[in-house]
């Protein structure tokens, strides 16, 4: 079991390892549209990224969920995978990119040891896409989601983001892309972080709002499937599909966290919703190769995870950093 326990008894067995705070796309609910990246020497190496990793893995992290910005733009990627495929004691070895290099990378990335991929995908229509991005290309990005599935995946979850008056028409052609390529889905209510506007908060579409619009073309059933995420889950009637719905809005999933995530500059950030934060780079740079180190400071740190995030709650912390920068 974990040794990573908090105040209030919850195990910390899931890292969320941002790689990147880059990105080829500039998705509306994530980045601002012209977003100042940071300078390179404030990123962890491959190396320093290595030994965080080891120090989780060696107090009991089982999960690594590999996070950007786009994991995929960081052209060292595929060796850190390969590193990390072997790190003893990880279970779970797993991703969550935007899908536009997957038709060069999934490959290697699956020949490596990575076997889930989260891939985003908010909308079908190419000229939608491109808006929400603000220069993706759908076909691209489809082309990749083939590849991996071709490249032997076989847990991939789709992410779609639904913002009402933009993409809530097309809740039921994701469900059938779904369907048609045995691949599992999340609806994921958006999150306000970064510059908070009316414009926002007006798009904002619940959970419950998704699940009804499923299911007056589709029966759900409920489901017991976890993966050690946020998502809850339901199983389509006539399919092997699962549809997850994450909702930090709606339903409170707080007491059961099990995970912490590190940024692109090696901060701890101990809640998504919370800018309590541990500088691990502080310590990887002055004491290199130092593990037991970097134990030490994730066991302190752990003691300030607190209870709860507040999204949609009257007493919201504003949020500004930007979901790039956080790692998802
Ligand atoms: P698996 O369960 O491993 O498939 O991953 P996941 O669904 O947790 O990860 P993914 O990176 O695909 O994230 C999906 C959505 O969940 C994103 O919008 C994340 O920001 C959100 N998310 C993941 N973890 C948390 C969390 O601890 N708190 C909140 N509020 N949102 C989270
Ligand atoms: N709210 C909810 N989900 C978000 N993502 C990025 N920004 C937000 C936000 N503000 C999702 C992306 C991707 C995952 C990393 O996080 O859609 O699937
Ligand atoms: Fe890039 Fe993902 Fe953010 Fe979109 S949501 S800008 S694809 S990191």
């Amino acid at each position: 079991m974990s040794q990573i326990v908090d105040l209030f008894d919850r195990h910390v067995d899931y890292l969320r390892l941002s790689v990147t705070d880059r990105c080829d796309f500039r998705c509306v609910y994530c980045m601002s549209e012209d977003p100042e990246f940071l300078p390179r020497d404030h990123v962890l190496s491959l190396e320093e990224l290595s030994w965080v990793a080891q120090a989780f893995t060696e107090l009991g992290v089982k999960k690594i969920r590999l996070t950007g910005g786009e994991p995929l733009v960081r052209t060292d990627c595929d060796r850190l995978v390969e590193y990390l495929g072997k790190l003893p004691g990880l279970e779970d070895l797993s991703m969550t990119t935007n899908g536009s290099r997957l038709s060069k990378l999934a490959k290697p990335l699956f020949d490596n040891g990575l076997k889930r991929l989260n891939i985003s995908l908010d909308t079908l229509n190419p000229e939608l896409f491109n808006k929400l991005t603000r220069n993706g290309k759908l076909e691209r990005v489809i082309a990749g989601i083939d590849t991996a599935i071709a490249a032997g995946f076989t847990k991939i979850k789709i992410n779609a983001v639904i913002l009402r008056g933009q993409n809530d028409h097309e809740i039921i052609d994701l469900v059938n892309f779904c369907r048609e390529r045995k691949l599992d889905i999340s609806f994921i209510e958006e999150m306000q972080v970064g510059v908070i506007d009316e414009r926002k908060q007006s798009r904002h579409c619940s959970s419950a709002e998704v699940r009804e619009i499923i299911e007056q073309h589709y029966p759900l059933l409920p489901s017991s499937k976890r993966t050690g995420g946020p998502a809850r889950y339901y199983k389509m009637a006539d399919s092997d599909t699962h549809i997850g719905f994450i909702s930090p809005h709606s339903n409170n999933f707080c007491h059961e966290c099990n995970r912490v995530r590190v940024t692109v500059e090696g901060r701890l950030i101990l809640c998504l919703g919370n800018e309590n934060s541990v500088d691990l780079k502080a310590i990887v740079r002055a004491y290199p190769g130092d593990i037991d180190r970097l134990k030490t400071a994730i066991l302190n740190g752990i003691k300030n995870k607190p209870k709860e995030h507040h999204f949609g709650q009257q007493d919201e912390v504003q949020i500004l950093r930007f979901m790039n920068a956080t790692g998802g």
